[in-house]
């Protein structure tokens, strides 16, 4: 079953809770490894309640959020108090609600280890970008973690980061680097108590300015 019930049901609740996973590093990170720059636009994918959308906003770019849950989209309005420069757009990991080579550059974060297929989620997003952009997620490392499947509804216990250099190149990416964010992604099992502390990292690719 997909994580879309668990999410409307925790929106209201998923900034407080996000806060306690990791730190706003995480977003830093992935902006600095993009050249954002004002007036670009952007695509926060996996948006959520606008962690993302939030930084992009303020460093003057245009930001299409997408995501599953219309809650977590309608609190990211909310709380970013119906912020301009943002459009938010209801839809799914294997068909974004975005043309071929919409945006400049293709953002998700803690997204891919909900979707069913990751390379083609990585696919999808790829497609959306226009040549020369640049597509960063940031994610968890490979872990064990079966709790975070039961009580977040997490599809994959992380990744490995070859596979996702792997998916990255095969979606047509080039010059892909994918590294450590430097911080960890922390929860507690509600039922048995077990503590998570797992690695992320940030990957990043560009995507390739003609076709052969
Ligand atoms: C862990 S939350 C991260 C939210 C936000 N990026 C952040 O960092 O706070 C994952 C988000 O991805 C969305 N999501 C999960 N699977 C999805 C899918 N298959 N298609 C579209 N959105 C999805 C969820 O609804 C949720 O808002």
């Amino acid at each position: 079953m997909g994580s879309k019930p668990y999410f409307d049901d925790i929106a209201q609740r998923w900034d407080t809770v996000r806060q306690s996973f990791f730190s706003d590093r995480v977003r830093e990170v992935a902006l600095a490894r993009a050249d954002v720059r004002p007036g670009l636009l952007a695509a926060d994918v996996g948006a959520g309640t606008g962690f993302l959308t939030e930084a992009m906003l303020r460093r003057g770019l245009r930001v299409i959020a997408v995501d599953q849950s219309q809650a977590m989209l309608k609190e990211l309005v909310r709380r970013l108090g119906h912020p301009e420069g943002v459009e938010c757009r209801t839809g799914e990991a294997e068909s974004l609600p975005l043309a071929d080579a919409e945006v400049d550059r293709v953002f998700a974060n803690m997204y891919l280890h909900h979707v069913e297929s990751p390379p083609a989620a990585v696919r999808e997003m790829a497609r959306v970008l226009r040549p020369g952009g640049t597509l960063v997620l940031t994610d968890a490392d490979e872990h064990s973690h079966e709790f975070l499947r039961t009580e977040q509804h997490d599809r994959w216990l992380g990744f490995k980061r070859e596979d996702v250099r792997r998916w990255f190149e095969e979606a047509g990416l080039e010059d892909v680097v994918v590294d450590c964010v430097g911080e960890n992604c922390c929860s507690k099992s509600q039922g048995t108590g077990e503590s998570a502390a797992i690695s992320i990292f940030v990957a990043v690719g560009r995507k390739a300015r003609c076709c052969a």
